[in-house]
């Protein structure tokens, strides 16, 4: 993503109210208290991984007020983009974080969040980059151990080598598919679907997107014929 470098941005997400500025120090401040920053903190909590310029989590927080959402980036201007339009909708069930999603299981707990987005992540085409491609297994572990039971990850993308490579990991990991599509905008989940700014990039190119909501199987269940 490619924007003007912008000085004040960092001074301005660090001191901003929707804002949670991780550091070394202090990431884990919050970890199992999310919901506790939400007027409604026994609603689910929907969390965005790769927000970017936050046109997704800016328009669902609005369409889906029965939902506390966060959306998580690690560069501060498309972050600061974001909470400028989220902050525009005066909607309360809305937050940021700014950091890495490597420090994703020491922000929260587990089992602390519902639903895990993965919109238009970095495909990180080049064979020695695959383990920073935000499906590589070991993303996958950490996503599993914070879900809460029963919870699920949507992964939308224009990319057919990351989809490909991500529906091997999520089955190499003993993930259930739910929901796949692609041709999402051509699909039965299209009327649910609220778009992203990348994602309108591409379908106004005719480029189709390609769509998958999964969940961890159910390892370590007490009764094995479940
Ligand atoms: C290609 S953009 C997509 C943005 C947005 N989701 C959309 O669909 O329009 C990917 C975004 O993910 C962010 N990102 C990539 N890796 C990340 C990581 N490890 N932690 C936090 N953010 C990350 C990038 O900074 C970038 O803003």
């Amino acid at each position: 993503m490619r924007l003007r470098r912008k000085p004040e941005a960092k001074k301005i997400l660090s001191e901003h109210p929707l804002v949670f500025t991780a550091t070394e120090e202090n990431k884990s401040e919050f970890q199992g208290r999310w919901r506790e920053l939400f007027p409604e903190p026994a609603q689910p909590l929907h969390v965005e991984l790769g927000t970017g310029k936050g046109q997704f989590l800016a328009k669902t927080s609005g369409l889906h007020p029965e939902i506390n959402w966060i959306g998580v980036e690690r560069i501060e201007e498309p972050l600061l983009m974001a909470v400028r339009k989220g902050e525009a909708t005066k909607n309360p069930n809305l937050r940021y974080i700014w950091a890495d999603v490597q420090w994703l299981d020491e922000i929260f707990a587990p089992g602390e969040v519902d639903r895990f987005y993965l919109h238009f992540s970095d495909p990180w085409p080049k064979k020695r980059h695959t383990k920073r491609r935000l499906t590589y297994r070991t993303f996958l572990e950490r996503y599993e151990k914070l879900l809460a039971p029963g919870g699920d990850l949507i992964l939308k993308t224009d990319s057919v080598s990351l989809f490909d490579f991500s529906l091997e990991e999520f089955q190499e990991a003993g993930w259930e598919t739910i929901e796949l599509s692609r041709d999402l905008h051509h699909s039965p989940y299209a009327s649910a679907n609220i778009t992203t700014e990348y994602e309108d990039k591409f379908v106004s190119r005719g480029m189709p997107i390609h769509y998958v909501r999964v969940r961890p199987g159910r390892k370590g269940s007490a009764d094995p014929g479940e």
